[in-house]
């Protein structure tokens, strides 16, 4: 699957959502009301991302994407941040080999120059090992921002436009989304925030152009399949326009200027 912009094309949909994106908000208020530390709330929460990782794949929805560590938490307490590191470790040494033995494509997205090259190693292993499965692609975004993605894909397009002395061209979607993080994914059909905010924190600002927002109540730890369930359910209420009329969308108009505009 290649990178199609609903801007540009009006996507194919389904009842299940290809593609689920998830702010995992909540832990701390988890642990508090519990009379816990906060980070006990993070522990908890690496089990609620095994069952939304195992649920997401048993109900076909094909990319999963979850927000681990926003280039924003650095402003944390050094002993959160540093607590968040180990368990993103433990959780990379733990789960990858059961993720490979159920076919489960891993990628992390997010600047991990800033990460310890102990971690980096672990990513690119990860990685590597699961580049060939054909399962749910699960994306961990770790030290990413949005804004850092626009930023870094503009980056890496003007030194190619640079290259071919086309700095004065008029700049193609096409051109500049291939160069996003996530160039290897659709864009989210459905945004997941649990922990009451409503917000969209910075998370993948391009991508979400048209996705479906839903929000919860729920702290990330009590997260589990009902409440993905109770997220899908929701989702397959809304009508997915991308521009267009009710009516459009009931005739399943494809319009021609958008259909035949470049997709990539
Ligand atoms: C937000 O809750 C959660 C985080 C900043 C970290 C998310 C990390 C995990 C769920 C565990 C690690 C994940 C992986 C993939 C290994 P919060 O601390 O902001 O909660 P609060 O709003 O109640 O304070």
């Amino acid at each position: 699957m290649t990178y199609t912009s609903s801007t540009v094309r009006v996507p194919e949909t389904a009842a299940v959502p290809r593609h689920v994106a998830v702010i995992m908000d909540g832990n701390g208020r988890w642990a508090t009301a519990r009379r816990l530390p906060r980070v006990a709330g993070h522990t908890k929460g690496v089990d609620a991302v095994r069952a939304i990782v195992e649920a997401c794949a048993r109900r076909g929805v094909e990319y999963l994407t979850l927000f681990a560590f926003s280039s924003e938490n650095w402003r944390r307490p050094n002993e959160e941040v540093s607590f968040l590191m180990r368990l993103f470790v433990t959780a990379l040494e733990r789960e990858v080999g059961k993720m490979h033995a159920n076919g489960i494509r891993m990628r992390v997205v997010g600047d991990l120059s800033m990460f310890e090259p102990r971690i980096q190693e672990l990513v690119k292993r990860a990685e590597a090992k699961t580049a060939k499965n054909r399962g749910l692609t699960l994306t961990i975004a770790a030290n990413y921002g949005g804004r850092w993605d626009i930023l870094q894909a503009i980056t890496k397009l003007n030194a190619e436009r640079a290259a071919t002395g086309q700095l004065d061209e008029p700049i193609e979607e096409a051109a500049f989304a291939r160069h996003l993080a996530m160039a290897y994914a659709p864009e989210p059909d459905l945004f997941i925030r649990t922990g009451g905010e409503q917000r969209i924190s910075n998370f993948l600002l391009w991508q979400l152009a048209y996705a479906e927002l839903y929000f919860t109540d729920l702290f990330w730890p009590d997260f589990d399949a009902a409440a993905l369930d109770a997220a899908i359910a929701s989702y397959q209420t809304r009508e997915r326009r991308f521009g267009r009329t009710s009516a459009q969308v009931e005739e399943n108009v494809v319009p021609r200027d958008a259909a035949d505009s470049l997709s990539y």
